[in-house]
């Protein structure tokens, strides 16, 4: 009998890398990768064994390529998503458009092709927060919980890697916070993110999952760590949040995904996010690590 399939929809990305990695490592899974780029992910994982893993090409905006992808699959693991880089000026796609369209085209050929499981990437607290981009997401949790399919929805805190822009500020030797910057989070590592969806997708029934790191912070104090890592002296500015309400419009003139970004970065900075611990890692290892590479 062969063993059933796992497909990692978003392998390219900063969770997806991770995921691939730690499933690539279990035997009684065989692995297919999702990507809109064959090549580039190709070039990512060449050190890997091609029996590993097989790649598969598709854009979850254009329906038509996904056909077959989950053909034989037993679980999907979803982490697309609309980018969250703030200075990707030229991704315009929104995280409607994304998030919640994109999703729902993967849903539907996971229904059609019988797959038993799907997992998904929501964000921490995205039930009670307005805003486009979590709406997005929760409105496809919605979709996902109605399919009939077994699920896993994963809820984490803000990545790792998100905080590095506040040691690209501290580089340049001043950073900016949304409102006074007292609102604690805890952030996760989105290597212990990619665990959680590994455990989400290979435990049995449904399963939601709300998690954080293993230190809780002010954003304050976020900013401040950064300026540590460096060796340098903090320079910490505050804006209203109320600026952000008044960007939103104008920016979505420009681009929709980034005024979409601002309304939620400028609710995050001004609100408690602070999830049940799962992840190990500690930001202030990342920051060094970033700081050196
Ligand atoms: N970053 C955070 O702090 C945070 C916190 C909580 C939740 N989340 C959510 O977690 C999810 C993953 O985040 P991440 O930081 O890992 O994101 P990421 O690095 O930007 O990766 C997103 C992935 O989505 C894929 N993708 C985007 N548009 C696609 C399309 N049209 N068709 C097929 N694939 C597409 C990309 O694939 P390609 O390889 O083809 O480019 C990429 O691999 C997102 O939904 C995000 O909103 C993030």
């Amino acid at each position: 009998m062969s063993t059933p399939s796992l497909l990692i929809a978003g392998a390219g990305g900063a969770v997806g890398k991770h995921l691939v990695e730690q499933c690539r490592t279990n035997n009684n899974h065989s692995l297919r990768l999702l990507t809109r780029s064959k090549k580039k992910m190709e070039a990512r994982f060449s050190a890997h064994s091609s029996t590993d893993h097989t790649i598969v090409e598709a854009d979850v905006l254009r329906p038509q390529t996904l056909a077959g992808v989950c053909q034989g699959v037993d679980t999907v693991i979803s982490t697309i998503g609309a980018s969250l880089d703030i200075r990707a000026i030229k991704d315009r796609n929104s995280f409607h458009t994304v998030d919640l369209q994109g999703n729902i085209n993967l849903l539907k050929e996971a229904q059609e092709s019988g797959v038993r499981k799907f997992v998904y990437l929501s964000a921490f607290g995205a039930a009670s927060m307005n805003t486009a981009y979590t709406n997005a997401h929760e409105e496809f949790v919605r979709h996902l919980k109605a399919s009939g399919l077994e699920y896993g929805v994963v809820r984490p805190t803000g990545f790792f890697y998100v905080n590095c822009e506040f040691l690209e500020m501290a580089r340049k030797g001043t950073a900016w916070l949304v409102g006074n910057g007292k609102a604690s989070t805890n952030p996760i590592h989105e290597e212990d993110v990619a665990k959680a969806c590994t455990e989400a997708a290979l435990g049995q029934g449904n399963r939601e999952m709300n998690i954080g790191g293993p230190e809780t912070f002010t954003r304050q104090e976020i900013a401040e760590l950064a300026f540590q890592t460096l060796g340098k002296t903090p320079r910490i500015f505050h804006s209203p949040f109320a600026i952000t309400k008044v960007m939103k419009p104008l920016v979505s003139v420009f681009n929709p995904r980034i005024g979409d970004l601002v309304e939620f970065l400028g609710y995050v900075a001004t609100h408690e996010c602070v999830a049940p611990t799962y992840g190990q890692k500690r930001l202030g290892d990342y920051f060094l690590a970033a700081a050196r590479a």
